[in-house]
């Protein structure tokens, strides 16, 4: 095969030098425009796992690159005046240009030809091609000039960085936050040989412009970040390599995704391999990696079809199909850490204390659990276990320890919980004329026994026609409220927990049967007449619900107020306000579903105007000492609805008003959304909102096991998890985590004690056989 390989940078020169080594009768050419020891950056950082499979591919120049390598395993933060570090991170650094040379070596020993200083115009320019790698890096010509065929999507993201090096030799990967009269700088810095570090210098847009970054040039720009950083320089200078860059050389990073990776030229092959098909954020510096893989990858492929011409279309198919996969993985766990380098200065920088800071850093992507971090650095986890423990109030016992953050308890106006976990509501659609009976009895009973320390019934509807649902719960008379006494009454005698109500209206979602006899599909027979913000129905074949008048919402508002005075009398600890999921009071809140042009409809304020006045009206009938959370939908997950943003505004108008959570779901506002599910998937939603409103808060979705709680709980996150369907699963959902995490002060009733032992030791067995097996 005849290959031509446009760009020498890690990815044409590694797909090169394999190609070649494997069939050396493949004649292969690297045509690069810069000089052979030119090159732009500094060091490159990469994992374990990428060295193992360059081992594989290529032992000696897997061994040429390790022996060049800086391995260093700490981090240390350097935030308020302080330094943090902590070890086991595992990292493994070479200079760029060290590693660009070492695999030019290569290429020249296998019988690559390398060209050099000749910049490609056009795939035109190798009509003998077989195979053209397109390996010409992030601005790639190559893709221009076939963008209606490779469709690249770039996204420019918002902040600003550069990239400097320094002859301080850093022994730790560091990472330096600084404060300036306009904002937050950040400085990313890791050695990459004896006397050699990278400096990345990042910061917002705004605090750029406004210390006229944009306006230096790049000696000045250098002079600027020396001063901002000279402590730790520690007299040391900072030095550029990309002179050839016009202006100060503060660049924004582009997100790319490319549709399709290859096209047919008429003659060859066209392959983008590398930044030219796809880019990842430095903060969890993988791009190296990533064009590493996908020439290991493409490489793979014809080993397998077989290194000829004919195979070359189904070849690139698999490639693609391959990589596709793993590029989008790294991807969104880049995302999240360059996401937390976007908003750390508004976010987290002026109000966590530097451990937790430290914590959330450390956490920044989600792909670091609670759990990666004791077996990183156990010492370093247990000191911020203490100190998370001790902020919540806890003291160490005798021998020191302390309990995990998602066991330390929180406390809440009057109300204090004895650990993070709470029962998220859930509708059991098991009543008859909103009647609780035998059944919510032993469920909620089964459930408040479990370890949860707050537990919340399913939404509770203030009115017949507020339920959604024949089977939902009520509390408008007194034979409810009776029924409920005998519940909640149950849980105070016999169990730690706390007992919420989550009172709702169903609005427009309203008179559908149960979720067994097809959600969200109105009833046959028996209904009742909806309303909502706007005459707008929720499916096609829904009923049209009543846009509401003044007159509605009076009648609605009492309903709230009287079901909450009654909750009281029952004794419920906390009381939730339903303005999540489409119901009532979230369809005034969306932007969808709200399209009102009275003062109820319009902006926030007009939106949020009838869910805060029920809000108003509960508080002033709901005891001082008693909180109240309120749920929104965090997102709509549908074009011209509710963003995170917006939710943040609500969330601070409800917290001005005396909420004293807001517990972060999402979406069922209309049935068209399109939600990005995944682990933890809104717990970022809260996040934003508690740190940035700075409002205790309530994390839900997708929080299946104590290693979750524990990591939001311990990064500021959340106050608190809700944890639904593990539940329903599993009604000792809290008991067993925390016997699977081996946490001794967990209490089990009394009357079950008998059979603690023998579950632990079972689990201590089932552990110790998988270990063995593996
Ligand atoms: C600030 C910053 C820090 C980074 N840190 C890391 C890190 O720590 N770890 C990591 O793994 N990655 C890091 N990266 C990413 C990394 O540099 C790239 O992802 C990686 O180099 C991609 O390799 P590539 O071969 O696809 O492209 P490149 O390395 O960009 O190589 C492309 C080559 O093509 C040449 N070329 C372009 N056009 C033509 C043309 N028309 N004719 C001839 N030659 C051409 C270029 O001169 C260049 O040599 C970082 C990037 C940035 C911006
Ligand atoms: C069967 C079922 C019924 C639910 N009913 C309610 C409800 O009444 N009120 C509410 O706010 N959320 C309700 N939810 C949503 C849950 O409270 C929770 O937000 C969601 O299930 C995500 O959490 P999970 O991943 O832990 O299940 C319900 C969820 C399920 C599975």
């Amino acid at each position: 095969m005849r290959i031509v390989c446009i760009g020498g940078g890690p990815a044409g020169l590694y797909f090169a030098l394999l190609m070649k080594s494997r069939h050396p009768e493949h004649h292969v050419r690297v045509v690069e425009r810069n000089r052979p020891f030119d090159t732009f950056g500094w060091g490159v950082v990469f994992s374990d796992a990428t060295m193992q499979s360059m081992r594989q591919w290529d032992p000696k120049t897997a061994a040429t690159i390790e022996d060049a390598f800086n391995h260093w395993d700490d981090i240390e933060l350097v935030f308020k005046g302080r330094k943090i570090r902590t070890t086991g991170h595992g990292f493994v650094g070479i200079g760029r240009k060290k590693m660009l040379n070492i695999l030019q070596e290569r290429c020249i020993e296998l019988g690559v030809e390398l060209v050099f200083e000749h910049d490609v115009q056009g795939d035109e320019e190798f009509p003998d091609a077989d195979l053209i790698i397109a390996a010409d890096g992030v601005n790639s010509r190559i893709r221009a000039k076939y963008i209606d065929v490779f469709k690249p999507d770039m996204v420019m993201r918002p902040n600003r960085y550069v990239w400097l090096g320094t002859n301080k030799p850093f022994e730790a990967f560091t990472f330096d936050f600084r404060k300036t009269e306009h904002g937050w700088f950040q400085a990313h810095i890791y050695r990459f040989d004896a006397d050699t570090s990278t400096f990345i210098v990042e910061t917002t847009e705004d605090v750029f412009k406004a210390h006229g970054l944009d306006e230096m040039d790049q000696d000045q720009s250098i002079a600027f970040c020396e001063k901002l950083f000279a402590e730790t320089l520690d007299g040391h200078s900072l030095m550029t390599n990309a002179r050839h860059l016009r202006g100060s050389a503060w660049l924004n990073f582009g997100r790319l995704i490319c549709e399709k990776w290859s096209h047919f030229n008429g003659r060859s092959h066209v392959v983008l391999m590398g930044d030219s098909a796809h880019t990842a954020h430095f903060a969890i510096g993988s791009g190296t990696k990533l064009a590493i893989d996908d020439a290991i990858e493409l490489t793979r492929q014809f080993d397998i079809a077989g290194h000829d011409v004919k195979n070359i279309p189904e070849v690139l198919a698999a490639y693609e199909e391959v990589r596709r996969v793993d590029v989008a993985r790294i991807q969104n766990a880049a995302r999240n850490a360059m996401e937390w380098f976007e908003v750390v200065g508004t976010r987290y920088a002026d109000t966590l204390e530097p451990e937790q800071f430290m914590y959330s850093m450390l956490t920044r992507s989600q792909r670091i659990s609670h759990e990666n971090l004791r077996l990183r650095d156990k010492d370093w986890l247990e000191s911020y276990e203490r100190w998370f423990a001790e902020r919540a109030g806890v003291s160490p016992a005798p021998n020191g320890a302390v309990p995990p953050p998602m066991f330390t308890p929180f406390k809440v106006r009057e109300l204090k919980l004895h650990n993070r976990i709470m029962v998220s509501p859930m509708a059991m659609y098991s009543a008859a004329d909103g009647m609780p009976n035998d059944f919510h009895l032993v469920h909620l009973g089964a459930r408040a026994m479990g370890g949860a320390a707050l537990i919340f019934p399913e939404m509770t509807c203030v009115s017949p026609d507020a339920r959604i649902t024949p089977g939902c719960l009520g509390l408008w008379n007194d034979e409810q409220t009776a029924a409920w006494k005998r519940i909640v009454d149950f849980v105070h005698q016999e169990t730690p927990a706390k007992i919420g109500i989550q009172i709702g209206h169903a609005g427009r979602k309203g008179s559908t049967r149960v979720a067994w006899e097809g959600i969200d599909q109105p009833v046959t027979e028996g209904g009742w007449p909806l309303f909502s913000a706007s005459a707008i129905p929720y499916l096609p074949n829904s009923d049209v619900p009543k846009a509401m008048t003044r007159e509605d919402m009076d009648r609605v508002l009492a309903d709230f107020v009287a079901a909450t005075k009654r909750a009281d009398e029952i004794g419920f600890d906390i009381l939730e306000l339903h303005a999540a999921h489409g119901y009532l009071l979230s369809s005034f809140l969306s932007p969808l579903t709200n399209q009102r042009d009275d003062e109820y409809g319009g902006d926030h304020e007009a939106r949020a105007r009838f869910p805060l006045e029920v809000f108003h009206a509960v508080r002033a009938v709901w005891p001082a000492e008693k909180p109240i959370s309120v749920r929104l939908s965090t997102n709509d997950w549908f074009e011209g609805g509710n963003t995170p943003e917006d939710a943040a505004i609500f969330a601070r108008m409800f917290k001005d008003a005396g909420a004293d959570l807001i517990d972060c779901s999402s979406g069922q506002v209309v049935k068209e959304e399109k939600p990005v599910y995944g682990r933890l998937f809104q717990t970022p939603f809260s996040d934003k909102i508690r740190n940035e409103i700075q409002v205790p808060t309530i994390a839900v979705g997708a929080i299946s096991e104590a290693d979750h709680a524990n990591s939001i709980i311990a990064a500021g996150r959340a106050d608190l998890c809700a944890v639904a369907r593990p539940h329903l699963a599993d009604p000792s959902f809290v008991m067993h985590e925390a016997a699977r995490i081996g946490f001794a002060d967990q209490t089990w009733p009394k009357q079950y004690r008998s059979a603690r032992a023998q579950y632990e030791n079972n689990l201590i067995r089932a552990a110790e056989a998988a270990k063995a097996a593996r």
